[in-house]
């Protein structure tokens, strides 16, 4: 799929089915992210893939959305510490950056695989934490379902005119 039907083509899917996504799917889109610039390239965001059933469905209990991703085959959680990426002049950290930026590699990579996928912010941290032994250390950034939708979407096109966003010489 060419770059820019892969951009329109990606939407948050929250509703999915029982299909778990093939192996060399996974792979590929694990090595998307793998290829993803950080600061200084520290490399500091580790994935975790998550497909055994007792523990995608705990964690879809900590993400507690009613009943949205309750039938993902799949997770993979994003974790990042504050120590895995640098600081700016200002003295603001870069790890979110980081992390956004690999995480998207991602996101991205399974849309040109043909799966679904959608970014997860809101979850309970502590939970997940406990279900997949993360140490303190690390934040857990984001997550996503990964397989195939329950239905396909329309291509992307609810946003705010090109006018809006882009601004020529000044602000
Ligand atoms: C950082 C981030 C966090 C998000 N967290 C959630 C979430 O917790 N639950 C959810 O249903 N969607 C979540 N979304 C998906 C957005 O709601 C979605 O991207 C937006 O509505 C645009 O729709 P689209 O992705 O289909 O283009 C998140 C998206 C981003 C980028």
């Amino acid at each position: 799929m060419d770059f820019y039907e892969v951009v329109k083509k990606r939407r948050s899917y929250r509703a999915y089915k029982p299909d778990i996504p093939e192996k060399e799917k996974i792979e590929r889109i694990l090595e998307a992210a793998r290829l993803a610039p950080t600061w200084a390239n520290k490399q500091g965001v580790s994935l975790i893939l998550v497909q055994k059933p007792e523990k995608v469905k705990a964690i879809w209990r900590a993400i507690d959305q009613d009943q949205k991703f309750s039938s993902a085959p799949t997770f993979i959680v994003g974790i990042i510490s504050e120590e895995g990426s640098g600081t700016n002049k200002n003295g603001e950290k870069y790890y979110g950056v980081d992390f956004g930026i690999c995480f998207e590699h991602l996101i991205l990579a399974a849309t040109a695989e043909g799966l679904a996928s959608c970014w997860i912010g809101m979850f309970n941290e502590d939970e997940i934490k406990k279900i997949l032994d993360i140490p303190k250390k690390y934040k857990i950034m984001g997550l996503t379902p990964l397989g195939y939708p329950l239905k396909s979407k329309s291509e992307v096109n609810d946003r705010i005119p090109i006018d809006k966003i882009v601004h020529y010489e000044k602000f």
